[in-house]
């Protein structure tokens, strides 16, 4: 086990901020050194939003996965990041991974999978932990041990929830047999502790190996469960990044550990970098954190040189419609605009219409199709370009990236009705943008490594004049970072 010395890594994190390297982006949450994923822990409590995430401080492997806090108001000023839990025992030697928090008499509470591989077998046991004066988590009692009969080492992922006025939770498991089966567990808590209510049913079948990062989640009379399948096989409109980020929607029965009536799964982004997300539940919001990147795909990721990788979605608000879940940035993040410009363009306009935009950048476009089958929207870098491109006929959106010569390439494709008007808000970052289409129906996460130190274009070609384009760009201000 590694050592890790708490005040000498905090330096260290001070010491790196504000970023110097390029590609580091200014309103996402990012680590200085080490490799990041995960958002856990999501809590408010007192006024603050706490936010734990995955963290290996020392190095860009995913080993030593430690959890880093940040504490903050607004989604804009921050906290400085600090090492919070760490492998410290022969429970969680080999890793604290995932877990989430909650409130509990005035204190942050944790809860996470303490992972151990000994002679290559995993022993995960789900433990309790409080966050201390100092940033750090203190280790309470491990609650279950190991995983239960019939559920191999990959049982981790714990997400609180109460219905009924108990509590329970919600965990990633992996069901032993012939052919592993990915599914989730629910435990409820009970006088002598929790007890295991089994696996939840679902009309899903043969859905991948394992199910990692579940939350539960409940809006008016409906329920959610979000998870990451692992092992489902790319289609031509999803499912096209290595492993999903998605759910389903419906009703839960606790009494028949049955998901009742749901809908099919759905992804919650379409980019290239969005798993592992985490749901806050605080006064009627949900509010989402995901990571920007993925498992098993680290070669994507040309920061790797520079001893950081990856990093945070911004926060964003989840509404249940229809079976549906929409996404939008939370309202906070309103503050970080600057200064705007009107984009406003109307008929005649020639079919081109282009604006530079700056370091850091928030779009809203509205654009009336008109005649216009087709229309690009094209982040142009220099000689480099990343390509959004809808298709009226087939409600095909694609997402070309394979103009970028550093990190990932490659195209996503999927489907979106828009009647008359493609709505669109976009974030642009330094490498990492993330898109909200038709009022947040849609979204898509990403990251760029343009070659060139230059500000994007942002290009918009029609194959036929388009009836109006209007819309803002803004100018957005950088998280700050405060003690
Ligand atoms: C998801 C995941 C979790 C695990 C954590 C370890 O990205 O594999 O299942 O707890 O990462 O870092």
């Amino acid at each position: 086990m590694e050592h890790f010395d708490k005040k000498a890594i905090d330096s260290k994190v001070a010491a790196g901020l504000p970023f110097t390297d390029r590609w580091h982006n200014r309103f996402h949450l990012e680590m200085p050194f080490g490799l990041i994923n995960d958002p856990n822990g999501l809590t408010y409590a007192d006024g603050e939003y706490h936010i734990f995430f995955q963290w290996n401080p020392l190095g860009c492997e995913h080993k030593n996965k430690c959890w880093a806090h940040v504490r903050t108001r607004d989604f804009v000023h921050y906290s400085l990041p600090e090492l919070s839990l760490w492998p410290s025992d022969e429970h969680d030697k080999d890793g604290c991974y995932s877990g989430c928090g909650f409130a509990e008499k005035g204190k942050v509470r944790v809860f996470y999978t303490c992972n151990a591989k000994n002679d290559g077998v995993r022993t995960p046991a789900q433990r309790l932990g409080t966050l201390q004066e100092d940033g750090s988590v203190r280790k309470d009692e491990i609650v279950i041990p190991d995983s239960p009969e019939g559920i191999t080492g990959h049982f981790r992922d714990p997400y609180l929830f109460h219905r009924h006025g108990r509590r329970y939770f919600v965990i990633g498991a992996q069901a032993d047999g012939e052919k592993p089966r990915g599914t989730v567990l629910i435990y409820k808590e009970g006088k002598d502790g929790w007890q295991n209510l089994g696996e939840l049913h679902t009309r899903l079948g043969d859905f991948g190996y394992m199910w990692e990062c579940p939350n539960m989640l409940h809006f008016g009379s409906y329920d959610a469960l979000i998870f990451c399948p692992q092992g489902l096989e790319a289609r031509e409109f999803d499912r096209q990044n290595l492993y999903q980020a998605g759910y389903i929607a419906g009703h839960l029965s606790l009494d028949s550990m049955d998901m009742m009536q749901h809908t099919k799964f759905q992804e919650l982004d379409h980019g290239f970098d969005f798993y592992a997300s985490q749901v806050f539940q605080h006064e009627g919001r949900h509010i989402l954190l995901g990571w920007m990147g993925m498992p098993d795909r680290d070669d994507e990721y040309p920061t790797r040189e520079k001893g950081w990788m990856y990093s945070l979605t911004m926060p964003r608000v989840l509404t249940l419609r229809q079976g549906h879940i929409f996404s939008r940035p939370a309202a906070e993040l309103k503050a970080l605009r600057i200064e705007d410009t009107a984009l406003d363009i109307d008929s005649d306009m020639e079919d081109k219409l282009s604006t530079r935009l700056f370091d850091g950048s928030e779009v809203l476009m509205d654009i009336t199709l008109g005649k216009a089958k087709k229309v690009e929207l094209t982040l142009v870098y220099g000689l480099e370009k990343t390509v959004f491109s809808y298709d009226h006929t087939t409600q095909v959106m694609t997402i070309d990236r394979t103009g970028m010569k550093n990190g990932g390439r490659g195209v996503r494709r999927f489907k979106m009705f828009v009647d008359r008007v493609l709505s669109l808000q976009l974030f642009v970052d330094r490498a990492a943008v993330e898109a909200f289409f038709q009022h947040g129906e849609e979204a898509a996460s990403f990251l760029v490594f343009p070659e060139k130190n230059i500000r994007p274009e942002l290009r918009v070609t029609a194959d036929a004049p388009l009836e109006t384009v209007t819309g803002r760009v803004w100018e957005l201000d950088s998280f700050r970072f405060n003690p």
